[in-house]
């Protein structure tokens, strides 16, 4: 019996995680696996409909991918996509050869009437094309459905056996209809049903976590971030007193931190959180540290210790204490297709703590295993946790050890935490202020917000640069620190644009940071773009 979901084989494309993401936002639930995925795995896995990613390699070569030859036997529908198009044609005795000209970008494909699968689509779509093969001869019992001007075989159809594939990409923004073309694969030829809501994960998950914890006992660091605080609740709804979190107050969080997880988590949601001041620690472990890469070991290293310290203590007159939780997401558990090395498990310890199970011989949990960081936000908000915590900005793991550049100290650290405190105030406000004008359809007012330069935010934060410079407040001659004013534009953080703030909205920023923050006499604003800079300065 097949179940509703959908198991997508992958052959190491950049946009697998997209196929499963708009599987997903359709409602089906999906995970990616190794095309060298056994047949006795898939069988016993039963998915309802099966997905072959693109990927780099070429089916001519020696060794290239290849799914196990038994899936086509299964039954179940298949969509190869891009390369996984072209096994799927050699495969059943068709060609793949070279394109005259490899073919990257957007394309036009001519849809033919009646053809399956784009049923009802308009007779020509936009596409995004990324290949150098293609098909050359179809395998018997396939035909052609779409085609563009240089890709006679844009998409192909054995509609006996459920077969289909696509040149093109539907996955990625630039396919207009794609997420449409998945929905009528996944849903339309699949007949898989939309059973993948939050709030039925959240049912399931939370009978999950209580059988799987029984009487034992959940420690679990959290960091104010959307992923330990998401898990954390959802581990606390699950089985209440029983979770102990530990925030480790290692002194370079920014500005009101510690106070929203007193506020949120303890006072809020009555969550037995442990607030730990290990800040002469890890003060005390930066200290003469300049080295970008030795502050990031060194406050790992801290930290574990800290944590560490802390379970010992708890376990001793808890000896209850079983599992350890953290937020793992999924695109941390995927085993990555390295389609040269072989599939390889990469996973990624979080918050530091990843050295701690196999020496307190605690078992992970890890309710947030199957889901991507958007689905996170979403069960954020079925779970009401505060918009605070679900739309946080990014913040690295060490905290302002990174942003205040030379040597860490608490008194540099604080006043790097009042220049960023400004910095964040007047962005959010002129943000929400842009917001509410472009809603109200009004003309944007307040500090003038030209309301493009606004848009699309990604973070923005002060960095204490480790340079002193003179200057003159009143009569008197200065010598004090400078702040650099960080603010990017990202859509996940891989490549980043300056943002053009007004100017008006930096003057003030300036204004306020010389004038409130004692010990800085300048500001300066980063105009630079990741690549060739990264978004943090360390
Ligand atoms: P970079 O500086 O590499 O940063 O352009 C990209 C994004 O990652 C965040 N970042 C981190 N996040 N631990 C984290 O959890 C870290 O050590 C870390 N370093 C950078 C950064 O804020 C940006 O959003």
């Amino acid at each position: 019996m097949a179940n509703d979901r959908v198991l997508i084989l992958d052959f190491g494309s950049q946009t697998t995680q997209l196929i499963a993401r708009r599987v997903r936002e359709i409602g089906v639930y999906c995970e990616i696996w190794p095309y060298t995925s056994t047949l006795a795995k898939i069988t016993a896995y039963a998915p309802g409909a099966l997905i072959l990613s693109g990927g780099p390699a070429s089916v001519h070569e020696g060794g290239s991918p290849r799914p196990d030859a038994g899936i086509w036997q299964l039954g179940v529908p298949v969509l190869g996509i891009c390369y996984g198009m072209q096994v799927m044609v050699e495969e059943h005795d068709g060609q793949v050869l070279p394109a005259a000209e490899r073919e990257f970008g957007r394309a036009r494909i001519d849809v033919a009437k009646d053809a399956a699968l784009l049923k009802g689509f308009a007779p020509a779509l936009e596409v995004w094309m990324s290949h150098g093969d293609q098909v050359s001869r179809l395998p018997t019992g396939f035909s052609i459905i779409a085609s563009s001007s240089t890709c006679p075989a844009a998409a192909v159809v054995d509609a006996d056996h459920r077969l289909f594939g696509v040149q093109f990409h539907p996955e990625v923004a630039h396919t207009p209809q794609g997420k449409q073309l998945l929905e009528a694969f996944v849903v339309g030829v699949a007949g898989l049903a939309k059973t993948w809501k939050m709030d039925r994960f959240i049912e399931q998950k939370i009978g999950e976590i209580k059988k799987a914890v029984g009487d034992k006992r959940v420690l679990m660091a959290i960091s104010g971030g959307v992923d330990s605080s998401v898990a954390a609740t959802l581990i606390h709804r699950a089985i209440g007193d029983k979770l102990t979190a530990v925030y480790v107050d290692h002194g370079l969080h920014r500005q009101g931190e510690i106070e929203q997880v007193q506020s949120i988590f303890k006072d809020g949601l009555k969550m037995d959180v442990r607030i730990v001041d290990a800040s002469e620690r890890f003060f005390a472990a930066l200290e003469g540290v300049i080295d970008p890469e030795t502050k990031r070991k060194r406050i790992g290293h801290v930290f574990i210790d800290v944590f560490d310290d802390v379970a010992r203590t708890l376990s001793g007159d808890q000896r209850s204490v079983g599992f350890l939780g953290q937020g793992t997401l999924y695109p941390d558990v995927i085993e990555s297709v390295s389609v040269n090395g072989g599939p390889s498990a990469v996973i990624k310890s979080h918050h530091n703590v990843g050295g701690l199970p196999a020496r307190m011989s605690l078992q992970l949990l890890e309710p947030l295993r199957e889901l991507f960081k958007d689905e996170v936000r979403v069960l954020g908000r079925e779970l009401q946790l505060s918009s605070v915590v679900v739309d946080r900005q990014p913040f690295p793991g060490p905290g302002l050890a990174i942003r205040v550049l030379g040597e860490v100290t608490r008194a540099r650290c604080d006043l790097l935490k009042k220049a960023d405190a400004i910095v964040r105030t007047e962005i959010d406000a002129a943000v929400v202020a842009a917001f509410d004008a472009e809603s109200s359809g009004a003309p944007a007012s307040g500090p003038q917000v030209a309301s493009s330069g606004l848009r699309g935010l990604w973070q923005w934060f002060a960095v204490l640069l480790p340079v002193k410079s003179v200057g003159v407040m009143g009569d008197a001659r200065t010598y004090d620190e400078t702040v650099c004013v960080r603010c990017v534009r990202s859509t996940d953080g891989m490549t980043a644009d300056w943002a053009d703030l007004p100017h008006s909205l930096l003057s003030r920023i300036s204004n306020r940071i010389i004038n409130e923050v004692r010990g800085v006499n300048r500001v300066v604003y980063d105009i630079s773009s990741k690549p060739p800079a990264t978004i943090e300065w360390e």
